[in-house]
């Protein structure tokens, strides 16, 4: 190689690697827009932590809180208001019994689930197989992230109690929520 061959191919070779990295660091610094997001999870390509926390408005860990017994009944209060007409602890009603959903799920996903159920239900591997085992969706409106909380305080406070017969379930005998007024979404 002559010696301006040789310079050229030093120049060509550090534009090619400025230009490769120029592209790598974009990728890690990139954010989705909503449109890509929303495609993304439509055509079920999830993250790792999706899989595993599920998908809805929680996307980050949340740093869990020590058990705090008014959130807790606060969370009763709402699982007898809005839960109980599916679900009880200890046996399966329309949804699966809760007991130990805190050991099967992580707050995260708890949270996700209540917050964002249609979507899980249609999207998440997971929500998806849940789905086909209750024949239903899981349709819940009006939870507010603070709600979402409260209700994983009451089932974290639930968990290691001992099952209770069905008469004992919170919420037994609550009537069915008033029909579906608004479209699934
Ligand atoms: C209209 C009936 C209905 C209501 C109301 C309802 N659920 Fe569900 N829930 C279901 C069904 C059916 C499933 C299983 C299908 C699915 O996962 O979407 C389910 C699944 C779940 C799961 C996932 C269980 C698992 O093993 O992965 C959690 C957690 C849950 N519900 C919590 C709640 C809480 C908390 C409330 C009250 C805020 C609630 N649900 C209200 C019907 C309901």
């Amino acid at each position: 190689m002559t010696r301006s061959h040789c310079v050229r191919f030093f120049m060509t070779l550090s534009v090619l690697l400025t230009v490769a990295f120029a592209v790598l660091g974009g990728c890690g610094t990139k954010t989705e827009t909503p449109e890509e997001y929303q495609a993304r999870i439509t055509s079920g390509n999830l993250t790792d932590w999706e899989v595993e926390h599920g998908i809805g408005p929680i996307k980050a860990d949340v740093e869990i809180w020590p058990l705090d017994n008014a959130m807790a009944a606060a969370g009763k209060e709402l699982f007898v208001k809005k839960c109980a007409t599916c679900h009880y602890l200890d046996m399966r009603k329309t949804g699966p019994p809760l007991r130990d959903i805190t050991k099967r799920r992580s707050a995260m996903y708890i949270m996700n689930q209540v917050l964002n159920a249609e979507i899980m239900g249609k999207y998440h591997p997971e929500g998806k197989k849940m789905v086909a085992q209750y024949a239903q969706f899981m349709t819940i409106q009006g939870i507010t992230e603070e709600n979402a909380r409260q209700l994983y305080d009451f089932l974290r406070s639930e968990v290691n109690n001992p099952a209770v017969p069905e008469k004992d379930q919170p919420g037994f005998g609550v009537p069915p929520p008033p029909p579906q007024t608004t479209p699934a979404n």
